[in-house]
């Protein structure tokens, strides 16, 4: 089971979690991914300034931005050769 975890504090959902939040959300659901994917939200853990920040599997990414976001999504969960 792969977490995905999408910093909601108010600094990473201003910067752009707030369109990555719904890019992986949707992301998950096209690619079905639902039965091995988890997508949560967390608060605000003191990395803002490296904002905005998501979490696969505990690993941090910082400054993602919604152009690299499929990259990275497709590269972390094993669907890029
Ligand atoms: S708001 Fe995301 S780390 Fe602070």
């Amino acid at each position: 089971m792969t977490t995905i975890t999408v910093c909601m504090g108010s600094s990473c959902f201003s910067r752009g979690n707030s369109t990555n939040a719904e890019f992986v959300q949707k992301y998950v659901e096209e690619h079905n991914l639902s039965d091995s994917v988890t997508v949560k939200g967390c608060l605000c853990e003191g990395e803002c300034k490296n904002g905005p920040n998501i979490k696969i599997n505990g690993k941090l990414f910082s400054h993602v931005s919604p152009e690299g976001l499929e990259d990275l999504l497709s590269y972390e969960l094993g669907l890029k050769k």
